[in-house]
Parts: C-alpha cells; sequence; structure tokens
C-alpha cells in the first residue's frame, strides 16, 4: 500500500501496530466471510451470533482440510498461469519511469493469456475432467505488510508483482469464478437468471477492458527493440494506460498488502456477486435490467473517459483538445533518485478540471451497479461495493499525499483550481 513512510517514533509505532493487526486479521477476515456464505447462508447476523460467544471454536471446528489433491489443483493453476505469462506471445510495452529513473519493460500477452484460460476452462469442464461444484529497524511488522521489492523479476520479462496481480487470483480467474457459479445456478435450478447474466458480462467487460488496454497507443509508432532481435517482438513508444502507471502498477510494493489482496481477496470477496446467485437466483424486472445496465455503462464509460483523459495529456504533453477546447494543463517538475529533473502536466480541463479524481467516481458507480445485480436480500455480495468505495475514498488521500511529495507547489496549484475530489459541493 502506497504512502509516505512515518518517520517518527508515534508514527513507527502506529504503523506497526496497524500492519501487525492487517497481517493478521485479513486472512481471518477473508475465512470468515468464506463461513457466513458457506455455512451461514449469507447470514451475517447469524454468523456473529455464532461467532461472538466461543470465537476460537468458530473457526477450528470449520477448519478446511489441506489435502493433495486442493494443493496440486493450486499449484497447478498458479504454475499454468505462469507458463502463459512467460511463453504465450505478446507485444512489448515500456513502462512508466521508477523514482530511480529507470523504465522496465513488460510482455502484455494478457488477452491472449485470458482467452486461453477461459477456453482451456470451458473444454475441462465440458469434457468431464472438472465438475462444478461449490467447493529497516522498527519497521518488522510495517515492512512484511507494505514494504519489499518494487518490481521483482525473474530473468529480462517475469515481473512477479504484474504476474501476481493479473494472473494469480485476480482478474483473470474472474471470468472463470463467475462462469463457475453461472454453471452452478444453472445445475442447480434448470436454468440461469438474468441477474447472473448481467453480473458475468459486467465483470467479462472489466476484464477485457484490462486486458485490452494493458497499455494503450493509439497514433504510436511500434518499434523493434534491437536486444530481442532473436525473438523479435514490439513494444509501444505511447505512454502506458492501466496497471503500469495505476498506484498498484508503479507504487505499491510486492508485499503482503499486494500479494494478499490479488492472490486471495480478488478473487474470493470480488466475485461474491455471482457465488451468492448460484444458490440465491434473482430474477429482476426488464425495467431493471435497463436501470443495471445504464448504471454500468455510465460508471465505466466515465472510468475510460477519464483514464484517457488523463492518458492523452500524458501522452500529447498538455496539447490536445477535450470536446472542441483546448486542454487546460499545469506544469510540474519531479526529480528521480538518479538526480535528474523530468517535466510533466497535471490536467486541469475535462472531467479532471471537475473533481481530482473523477476515475475512481467511475470506478465506484460501475461496483454499485454490478453488485445491485443481487436484489435486497443480503449485505454480503456488497461487500465489493462496499471496499471499493472506502478504498478509493482512502486513495484519493494516500494518492494526494504521493503527489504533493513528488510535484510539491504544482499539486498545491493544481488543488487550488480543481477543489473537489469526488463530488463537486460534497468531498
Ligand atoms: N474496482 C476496483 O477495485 C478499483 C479500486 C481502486 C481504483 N480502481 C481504478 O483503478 C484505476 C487506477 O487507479 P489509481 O488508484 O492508480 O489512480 P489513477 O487516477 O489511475 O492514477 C493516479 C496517478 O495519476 C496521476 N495524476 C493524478 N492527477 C493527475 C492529473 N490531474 N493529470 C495527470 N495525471 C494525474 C498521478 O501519477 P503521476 O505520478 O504519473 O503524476 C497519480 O498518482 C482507476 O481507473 C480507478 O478508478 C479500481
Amino acid at each position: 500500500m502506497y504512502e509516505p513512510r512515518a518517520t517518527s517514533h508515534a508514527g513507527v509505532v502506529v504503523n506497526e501496530l496497524m500492519s501487525f493487526q492487517l497481517i493478521a486479521t485479513s486472512p481471518i477476515l477473508d475465512w470468515f466471510v468464506m463461513i457466513v456464505h458457506q455455512d451461514f447462508d449469507w447470514w451475517l447476523s447469524a454468523a456473529s451470533r455464532a461467532f461472538l460467544p466461543k470465537p476460537l471454536s468458530f473457526f477450528s471446528s470449520r477448519l478446511l482440510p489441506v489435502t493433495t489433491t486442493s494443493v496440486a489443483a493450486y499449484l497447478s493453476w498458479v504454475i499454468f498461469q505462469a507458463i502463459l505469462y512467460h511463453f504465450v506471445p505478446g507485444r512489448l510495452h515500456q513502462a512508466p519511469r521508477m523514482p530511480g529513473g529507470r523504465r522496465l519493460i513488460y510482455k502484455l500477452n494478457g488477452l491472449n493469456a485470458w482467452l486461453l484460460t477461459v477456453i482451456l476452462g470451458a473444454w475441462v469442464s465440458y469434457a468431464g475432467l472438472a465438475r462444478v461444484a461449490p467447493d529497516d529497524k522498527g519497521h518488522f511488522w510495517y515492512d512484511l505488510f507494505n514494504d519489499g521489492e518494487l518490481h521483482p523479476r525473474t530473468g529480462q520479462l517475469f515481473d512477479w508483482k504484474h504476474f501476481n496481480a493479473s494472473r494469480t487470483g485476480g482478474i483473470i480467474a474472474w471470468t472463470l469464478i463467475d462462469l463457475s457459479f453461472a454453471a452452478l445456478q444453472h445445475q442447480q435450478f434448470g436454468s440461469v437468471t438474468n441477474s447472473v447474466v448481467l453480473a458475468v458480462g459486467f465483470r467479462a467487460v472489466i476484464v477485457a477492458e484490462y486486458f485490452l488496454y494493458e497499455d494503450l497507443y493509439v497514433g504510436a509508432c511500434v518499434v523493434t527493440i534491437q536486444h530481442f532481435s532473436r525473438n523479435p517482438c514490439h513494444y509501444s513508444k505511447g505512454l502506458p494506460i492501466r496497471f503500469f502507471e495505476t498506484l498498484d502498477g508503479a507504487h505499491e510494493r510486492f508485499s503482503f498488502y499486494s500479494i494478499f489482496g490479488f492472490a486471495v481477496m480478488m478473487p474470493h470477496l470480488w466475485t461474491l456477486q455471482t457465488q451468492y446467485l448460484a444458490t440465491h437466483p434473482v430474477e429482476v424486472s426488464p425495467v431493471a435490467v435497463a436501470l443495471l445496465v445504464a448504471g454500468f455503462a455510465s460508471g465505466w464509460t466515465l472510468n475510460h473517459i477519464a483514464n484517457n483523459q488523463k492518458n492523452m495529456s500524458r501522452r500529447s504533453g498538455g496539447k490536445f483538445r477535450i470536446a472542441g477546447r483546448e486542454a487546460e494543463t499545469i506544469e510540474a517538475k519531479y526529480r528521480t533518485a538518479d538526480g535528474k529533473v523530468h517535466r510533466t502536466v497535471l490536467l486541469c480541463s475535462g472531467l479532471w478540471g471537475i473533481v481530482r479524481h473523477p476515475n475512481y467516481v467511475g470506478s465506484i458507480t460501475h461496483t454499485w451497479a454490478s453488485c445491485l445485480t443481487c436484489g435486497g436480500g443480503h449485505l454480503l455480495p456488497y461487500a465489493k461495493a462496499i471496499l471499493v468505495t472506502v478504498m478509493c475514498v482512502h486513495r484519493c488521500f494516500r494518492d494526494e499525499a504521493r503527489c504533493k511529495i513528488k510535484y510539491a507547489d504544482a499539486w498545491d496549484d493544481y488543488c487550488r483550481r480543481v477543489r473537489w475530489r469526488l463530488l463537486p459541493g460534497v468531498f
């Protein structure tokens, strides 16, 4: 989790306590959620009543057996994804400048790997090989939770953080998980409801968009890198749009926060909607379908346009038009660890002139639309919407603290020009 590192004694102690608490409780919280939907039919209140008098036996009586099959299945999944990550062809892409001044190269083969994963998963299921079944000093804890390598690599292109974020649990696995639970609903009730179709479809749009725009280089030229001449591939010269310039890609370190978040929380908590709908089918009215699609589409479009405007500003150095008018930008400078000073721009017109994080507003909107497919029966399927809302609000502060350090006065100028973070007049 990127944030400026505490230096005062009190700050270090608070960070240590918070980090220890998060490392110790996150796996238990995730396990608790699994018990709520598996053993208490999604009732948080019933699970809490059973948990409070006997917290230890609540968990110890439900210890999951670690079988050879379960370990082999998970290892096979990770190894299979590692093989795809390493061997499937893809274009090369240069990521943004790191604090040290260098720019790393990534191989972008996510879209091919996603399609191969889903096709192979469908074949394995069709062939009957798998059945759908609910099945530093003083900074020890803080460093375990938050620190670690920024871009750990094996060889030239196997990047562990990128691999974990997109291939082990979250993102590439989402479609398989969603389709499995849609199949489970069909197995149990003989048909699939329109809400599960919407939930699966909404997330497939997010996954396809992620891999399609993992970088984006509209109009930029494609060049061959000489040192890859034995196996020539291409990389885009345009500026990146997705993972590589997000907080997760550019600034989070490969630590508990990033590893556990992507490998455990993302596949489990982010897909609670289809897990819930598999056993609690919800059929929504045509009007509700139209409203859900409109809500999702407007959130997704807002997020997409906001990200594009920001990336256009970076790619063109601020020389581009938004809705027919010249974009307005603030010139900003920053220094990397190699001592070099770099120039960039902060966009302050278009959506970025209304609020400082318009892409978060889009993310929050489309996430709520996808959770609303679950109707009003239970709170737990809304975990993703609640977490994304809290995370985006928290990210506003984390990201702004980083930008303030990086851009100093230019960032203050931007905040004076664009007063609101998420909602004009409110926040
Ligand atoms: N569904 C979810 O689980 C979830 C949760 C959170 C976020 N998201 C989404 O994930 C994506 C990435 O989010 P993120 O947290 O990494 O934030 P982001 O908004 O994509 O990136 C923030 C960075 O953009 C640059 N920037 C900030 N203001 C700018 C401006 N006015 N002009 C130009 N550049 C500016 C700064 O980086 P520089 O150092 O380059 O200047 C800043 O650190 C977003 O689309 C977000 O909505 C999804």
